[in-house]
């Protein structure tokens, strides 16, 4: 079982087959996880780095245990303790890392195409985790096999995102994703933080978070992303979560099972109220679990697609 590509950057470009294979690994995965044993040998004798240049906890700690979890070797390397801050170039310290015999690095960079600049110049294989506004691959799997958890198929399923669409990697990659996989995505934002040209992806605009709430199976909640906004996209926090903040009101607009997800980190209060995220459809929680049998099973196809490296003496 392999994937397509040697990396894993973002959903735009990865075959819908390749999509449904990692949802599919990732039930195997599951449960491993969910087992008393957590220590499997699909990976024994491979090494994973994760290389952050932003702050992390759900992606970074979920791919160090995912690998441990298979018995690879985890490290992790942060731009701000790393030769990065003497001025390194990327591509050198991605050719650093792989020279210690690292078989798959995990990147999250600020620049949208950073991973993929990596990717290009090193026969490692490479993993976007979050490159500036433009994807989080994994995140968006993450979502898809929670999302098939409680409804069993993607397939005609109505998808409401509202929040920070602009900013939100999260968002595009489950717009690329939810699409290819066959659920109609449906957006709500401010018109300021609302990308142009965002319904030449296919998802559509509804005029009010209410719209695109009714009727939905899936409601996802996005994080007001204060570090990569310019001041005055909105008028005040209170004001936002007035009329972009998910609560009760808007859930009962959804399908009676309808599940609440947010990415993560959340604002409590701004993008969805406690009520709903400590609610009965939250699945916040399953969501984080979830993730680390997607990235086992990312790491586990990954691992088969790479190309021998080393000569036989
Ligand atoms: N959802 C997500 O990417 O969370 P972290 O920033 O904690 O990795």
């Amino acid at each position: 079982m392999r994937l397509h590509s040697k990396d894993l950057l973002g959903l735009r470009e990865t075959p819908d087959e390749d999509i449904a294979l990692i949802l599919d690994t990732a039930k195997n995965m599951k449960v491993i996880l969910d087992s008393k044993n957590k220590k499997a040998p699909h990976l024994q004798g491979k090494s994973i780095v994760t290389l952050f240049y932003e702050n992390s906890t759900r992606t970074r700690l979920s791919f160090e245990l995912a690998a441990k979890y298979l018995s690879a070797a985890a490290a992790n390397i942060s731009a701000s303790s790393s030769s990065v801050a003497k001025r390194e170039t990327l591509i050198d310290t991605g050719r650093t890392i792989e020279r210690m015999g690292t078989d798959i690095i995990i990147i999250r960079h600020p620049l949208a195409g950073a991973p993929h600049l990596l990717a290009k110049n090193l026969s490692c294989s490479v993993i976007n985790g979050g490159d500036g506004m433009n994807e989080h691959p994994t995140q968006a799997l993450l979502d898809m096999f929670t999302i098939l958890a409680y409804k069993g198929s993607l397939k005609g399923l109505k998808v409401a995102i509202i929040g920070d669409i602009l900013h939100s990697r999260v968002a595009r990659s489950n717009i690329w994703g939810l699409a290819k996989m066959g659920a109609e995505v449906v957006l709500s934002a401010p018109s300021t933080l609302l990308p142009v040209d965002i319904e030449k992806t296919g998802a559509k605009i509804a005029k009010t978070p209410e719209d695109a709430a009714y009727g939905s199976d899936v409601i996802m909640g996005l994080r007001i992303q204060l570090e990569r906004q310019k001041s005055g996209l909105f008028p005040t926090e209170r004001e936002y979560a007035k009329f972009f903040g998910v609560d009760d009101r808007i859930l009962k607009l959804a399908k009676p099972d309808c599940i609440v997800m947010h990415p993560g980190p959340v604002n409590r209060g701004l993008e969805l109220t406690s009520v709903l995220i400590d609610g009965e459809h939250s699945v916040i929680e399953e969501q984080v679990t979830n993730g680390v049998a997607v990235r086992m099973a990312i790491l586990y196809l990954l691992s088969g697609a790479r190309p021998t490296r080393y000569a036989t003496i």
